[in-house]
């Protein structure tokens, strides 16, 4: 899915807001998926997954580091998402169904920290970019 040149800069900006948060919005974002969506703490059943938990924190912080990280190759996320996607395929084998859940909860926390920027526009760019992640990341299950 092409990225338009108002989708990449809503997408950049809004980055550039989350990058010095990393650990404390991607915590929240892994709490809300956990709390909204217990079923999902199955999959990490070998952490610390107690509200507050380091190992939350620690998840949070690589989920948005990779999003950064893709970010800033919007034109090329297969091959930038190459070796997250064998991992949640081959490895984890993470069920699809499970993406949209942890995406919604980045976008809640996106548009509660981030009021001003997170416009229609932002809202719709960043929905879409979360989409193509998940479906890069899923795109090696056979
Ligand atoms: C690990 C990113 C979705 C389950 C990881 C890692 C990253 C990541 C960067 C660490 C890889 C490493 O240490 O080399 C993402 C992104 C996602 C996503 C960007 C979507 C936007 C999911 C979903 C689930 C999941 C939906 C399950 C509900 C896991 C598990 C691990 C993992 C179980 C391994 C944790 C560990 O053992 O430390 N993910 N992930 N991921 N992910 Fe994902």
């Amino acid at each position: 899915m092409p990225f338009s040149a108002s989708d990449k800069h809503d997408i950049g900006h809004i980055w550039e807001k989350v990058a010095p948060n990393v650990d404390s919005l991607g915590e929240e974002a892994m709490e809300r998926l956990f709390k909204c969506h217990p079923k999902t703490k199955t999959y990490f059943s070998h952490l610390n997954v107690q509200h507050g938990s380091a190992d939350i924190k620690s998840q949070g912080s690589k989920v948005l580091k990779a999003i950064g990280h893709a970010s800033q190759h919007l034109d090329n996320l297969d091959e930038a998402l190459s070796d997250l996607s064998d991992l949640h395929a081959h490895e984890l084998r993470v069920d699809p169904g499970n993406f949209h859940l942890l995406c919604h909860n980045i976008l809640v926390v996106l548009a509660i920290h981030f009021p001003k920027d997170f416009t229609a526009h932002a809202h719709a760019a960043w929905d879409k970019f979360l989409a193509c992640i998940s479906e890069t990341l899923y795109s090696k299950y056979r």
